[in-house]
C-alpha cells in the first residue's frame, strides 16, 4: 500500500489522532512532559521494556527505545491488540478505575482479556499480549509532517 502522509501541526499536547494504514487503525499521540516522565515509572512494570519480543512483530530500530519512538513528543503505534486483535480504548485519566492498577500512569486497555498497555504501547506484566503495540515504518518530513508507511 502506498505511505500515509499525515499533517500533525495541529495536534497539542494530551491529543491523539487515529489515521487508517493498509486498513488498520494507526493512533498517533502526542505526549505532553507528564506523559513521558511517566515512561520511567512503567519501565519497570512492564513486560518487554525494551521491546525484544518479536512474537507478534518487530520494532523497528528507531524505537527500541523506552519512549519506543523516534520523537519523545510523538507515539505512532498501530491501534489493535497482539493478543487476539481487539481495539484497546485509550485510558490517559489518572485516578482509581476498576480493572486498571492502582498506580495507573495512563494508556490503553483492551477490553477483550484485559491486556492493558502503557503511553509507549508496552504491555503490563502478566497480561494475555504476547508483544507491545506494534510500531509501524514511519518517517518524518520536516517537523509537520508525518509519513507512515
Ligand atoms: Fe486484547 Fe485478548 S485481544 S487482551
Amino acid at each position: 500500500g502506498a505511505p500515509v502522509e499525515v499533517d500533525i501541526s495541529s495536534l497539542t499536547p494530551g491529543e491523539m489522532r487515529t489515521v487508517e494504514w493498509r486498513g488498520k487503525p494507526v493512533w498517533i499521540l502526542k505526549r505532553t512532559p507528564e506523559m513521558i516522565e511517566s515512561l520511567k515509572k512503567t519501565d519497570s512494570q512492564v513486560a518487554d521494556p525494551t521491546s525484544k519480543r518479536t512474537d507478534f512483530s518487530e520494532t523497528p530500530e528507531y524505537a527500541l527505545n523506552e519512549w519506543r519512538s523516534i520523537r519523545k513528543d510523538l507515539l505512532v503505534v498501530v491501534g489493535i491488540c497482539p493478543h487476539l486483535g481487539c481495539s484497546p480504548s485509550t485510558r490517559f485519566q489518572t485516578g482509581a478505575q476498576p480493572s486498571l492498577p492502582d498506580d495507573w500512569n495512563g494508556g490503553f486497555l483492551c477490553p477483550c482479556h484485559g491486556s492493558t498497555f502503557d503511553l509507549a504501547g508496552r504491555v503490563y506484566k502478566n497480561k494475555p499480549a504476547p508483544d507491545n503495540l506494534q510500531v509501524p515504518r514511519y518517517m518524518f518530513e520536516g517537523d509537520n509532517k508525518l509519513v507512515i508507511g
